[in-house]
């Protein structure tokens, strides 16, 4: 068993060829003067069950993907497994005015095409799996990662931005033995977002607010503005998806105490490995 790992998972790879205990593929990949990709699987990995891990974001990182699946499909394996543990796109699942594309749906149906099955984690909807509809997919879930991450650093209360996502703030809370609530957020476009006041009694408390995605950190510095008003004493952003896009980062450094991410977007956050998570669904 091999794990093909893209320029874009490289820590993920790692982590995951050794929860499967299986080899770390030997990979060329660099860029032409022109910026096209060029990747090469240096190992023999003919009749062998492989793993390809790349991240589906940003545009680079998709086309990489591709190439890297025929790469791996040339060297006739005996099965492929793709792994995205960020799907881009996964935002645009329906057309939301007449002429859009359905654009989850467009990379689904070309990540599909050379694979026999795939894996994300915590895609931003889950209906999205639905468009692979050739192969087995399955979504895996960052939770008890983030919930043994923050198990035993006191935290008492683990928030959702909105009540859409409070059963993953419930699920954190679960691991780490403490309380789950969530706010009132509304989000006005992709960049303006509001939050209703609520009283969460978090005064002298440390707190975790965890997301699936932070992206320009509007959400986060949003519930943190209102979790410091409060008086808690202490303010943890985790999220699955560290995108932080538009200097997300730097606007929610002096508003949280700690900020932290998993390796399915490698950045100065990472912090926290999906890999068991992934290696569990495989070996189901
Ligand atoms: C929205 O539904 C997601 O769960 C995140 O809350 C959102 O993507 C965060 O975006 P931003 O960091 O730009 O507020």
């Amino acid at each position: 068993m091999f794990v093909v790992g893209g320029s874009a998972s490289q820590l993920l790879s790692k982590e995951l060829a050794k929860c499967l205990k299986a080899k770390l593929a030997k990979v060329e990949i660099k860029r032409f003067p022109d910026d096209e990709c060029y990747v090469r699987v240096e190992d023999d990995i003919e009749g062998e069950d492989v793993f390809l891990v790349q991240t589906a974001w940003p545009d680079k990182n998709i086309v990489e993907l591709f190439l890297l699946q025929d790469a791996i499909r040339e060297c006739e394996v005996s099965s492929l497994t793709t792994v995205c543990p960020y799907f881009g796109y996964a935002r645009q699942d329906k057309q939301f005015k007449p002429g859009e594309p359905i654009s989850a749906r467009a990379i689904a149906r070309l990540v599909q095409m050379q694979t026999d099955e795939f894996i994300t984690v915590d895609i931003h909807a889950p209906s999205v799996i639905d468009w692979f509809d050739n192969v087995s997919a399955k979504n895996v879930h960052a939770y008890p990662s983030i919930g043994r991450h923050l198990k035993g650093k006191g935290v008492e209360l683990i928030l959702s931005p909105d009540e859409g996502r409070a059963d993953n703030a419930k699920r954190v809370a679960d691991v780490v033995g403490c309380e789950a609530d969530f706010l009132v957020k509304e989000r006005f476009d992709g960049e303006t977002v509001e939050m209703t006041p609520k009283k969460l009694g978090v005064e002298g408390r440390k707190v975790a607010i965890v997301d699936d995605i932070i992206s320009t950190g509007g959400t986060i510095a949003k519930a943190a503005e209102q979790l410091r008003k409060q008086g808690a004493s202490k303010i943890f952003a985790v999220c699955t998806h560290g995108v932080f896009a538009k200097g997300g980062l730097d606007k929610l450094r002096p508003v949280c105490d700690d900020i932290c991410s998993t390796d399915t977007i490698e950045n100065p956050t990472t912090c926290i490995t999906v890999a068991p998570e992934i290696a569990r669904i495989v070996q189901d």
